[in-house]
């Protein structure tokens, strides 16, 4: 969908669908809305009048103009409680208003811009978030389906209209950002949605470079040897189960000097998760080809970063692997050995993540790296704890931790900082070997994370927990049922803002 920008008045604009908005409680429309009512004759107050909307945070109502003004329509959005809102509202609003001119065939729309100089948005931030919250909507995943469903017309054009000429420069800044991250977003959405017969190692590498190329970032795609040399054996256990050989992808990003620190962003990269030798059941098991969602985050906020030309110095690293229970996989029981850190006695081949990422996060120490993140889609425990629409923040480093949290009120992107008390390593100690791949029954989000902060060497790190957030079971905020790519906007605003 492409985004422009007018200046002018809304009245004598041309379009199928002219949204305007309407906070909560609202009787009297004004602003743009209330001149579009004027122009329509007063239609928008009757309504109102007569009850027939309330303004609440995506209520709709359509309108025929009756060539009273070019538009043919208009839509009437509802922006919710003027004090909550905020670049969420903003973007679930845009979302709606692109569905409902979906619903209704139309294949183009026009729009005033969201909620600037509301809840401290600023016109590039409002514009922004209406330019995210309409492309976010616009991602349909639909290349395997027959021809028929394909045909479903699509918003190909979108127009911004604005009539203070003075805002348009800060709200062309705003598109622009929008546009940078829902390209990556909606790329980790794809690489999400990819069922694993397609999304092998190999495949999502050369997606990674692809896109990266595009924009001359550097994209290195090491292979199973390679892995093997290294003494990733932490990752190279899980990989050798199956018939797909593994790669660990790293992306580089050199926004600032020679002295300046890097960030590594690290993703859990598991293709297709069946547990291995430690099956999983099979009810539900197709959710796993969701298991890269972390490593997609990373590679959307990577392109993303490298697109807006971010001032700081960030790896992007992605183990990718698939977890599969073949003649060679290997089994509970085993001791292993990675690249760095503590002998691990795998109780479980399902506890596949932390291991491919213990590895990872060895490796970013090795490139330099002072600040370490990794994401990950790692515990059913911790969908038990937060549910499937907050992630678990497990930090040992506060600093870190705020700045991510500092940022939710803008990603929208819910977390919630877990505890990281020593006394859960009790639960990992091993008979055989120093520490052992699972926790037990208790704590399962944070006994997974302890197992990571072995391999971070004391460095500054926050582990975040996404499981089940990287695909959405009904649809909210401005995803459809699917791939979420959760993540993407919170690896950039805490990239951005460190
Ligand atoms: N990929 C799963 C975690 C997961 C669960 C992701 C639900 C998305 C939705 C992970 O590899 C896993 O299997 N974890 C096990 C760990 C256990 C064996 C200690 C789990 O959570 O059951
Ligand atoms: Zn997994
Ligand atoms: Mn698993």
């Amino acid at each position: 969908m492409k985004i422009d920008l007018k200046e002018g008045d809304v009245t004598k604009f041309q379009t199928q669908l002219l949204v305007v908005n309407l906070f909560k409680g609202v009787r009297e429309p004004a602003g743009v809305t209330g001149v579009v009512d004027s122009a329509l004759g007063g239609s928008i107050s009757r309504a109102l009048k007569a009850g027939e909307m309330q303004g609440r945070l995506g209520e709709t109502l359509v309108f025929r103009t009756a060539a009273k003004i070019p538009a043919e329509r208009v839509l009437l959005l509802g922006l919710g409680d003027k004090d909550s809102f905020g670049p969420e509202e903003a973007r679930r609003a845009a979302a709606v208003a692109l569905w409902e001119a979906e619903k209704l065939n139309l294949t183009e729309m026009a729009t005033i811009v969201h909620g600037a100089g509301i809840g401290g948005m600023n016109p590039t931030q409002a514009s922004e978030d209406t330019a995210l919250g309409s492309l976010l909507a616009a991602y349909r995943f639909d290349k395997y389906k027959i021809d028929k469903e394909k045909s479903k017309p699509r918003v190909r054009k979108l127009v911004i209209v604005e009539h203070e000429s003075a805002k348009l420069e800060q709200m062309q800044q705003g598109i622009l950002r929008a546009e940078a991250i829902a390209w990556g977003q909606n790329l980790a959405r794809d690489l999400v949605n990819e069922p694993s017969n397609v999304m092998i190692p190999v495949e999502f590498a050369s997606r990674v470079k692809e896109a990266g190329s595009e924009l001359g970032l550097e994209v290195t795609s090491y292979d199973e040897t390679w892995i093997k040399e290294k003494k990733m054996n932490l990752l190279w256990g899980v990989a050798k189960g199956s018939a797909h050989m593994p790669r660990l992808v790293e992306i580089k990003h050199k926004g600032a000097g020679d002295n300046d620190p890097w960030i590594a962003l690290v993703g859990k990269g598991v293709m297709f998760d069946s547990g291995g030798i430690s099956i999983k059941s099979s009810s539900g098991m197709e959710a796993m080809k969701g298991d890269m969602g972390g490593g997609a985050a990373v590679v959307g906020a990577m392109l993303a970063i490298a697109k807006l030309g971010i001032k700081k110095n960030v790896y992007g690293i992605v183990p990718a692997v698939m977890n599969s229970p073949g003649a060679n996989a290997q089994n509970p029981g085993d001791v292993v050995i990675g690249m760095d850190g503590p002998s691990v006695e795998i109780i479980s081949t399902d506890a596949e993540g932390r291991l491919i990422l213990a590895d990872a996060l060895s490796y970013a120490r090795e490139l330099g790296a002072s600040y370490l993140v990794d994401i990950a889609t790692l515990t059913g425990a911790s969908v038990v704890a937060l549910g499937n629409r907050v992630a678990g923040i497990f930090p040992t480093d506060d600093r870190m931790r705020d700045v991510f949290m500092e940022n939710v009120s803008i990603t929208g992107e819910k977390l919630w900082s877990m505890p990281m008390f020593d006394e859960y390593k009790e639960q990992l100690k091993s008979l055989t070997a120093v520490i052992k791949n699972t926790g037990g029954r208790g704590a399962g989000a944070i006994t997974a994370a302890k197992f990571l902060e072995y391999f971070t060497g004391g460095k500054p790190w926050v582990h975040i927990d996404i499981a089940s957030k990287e695909q959405a079971d009904k649809s909210y905020s401005c995803y459809r049922k699917g791939a979420t790519g959760f993540g993407v906007r919170t690896l950039l605003r805490f990239v951005e803002s460190w």
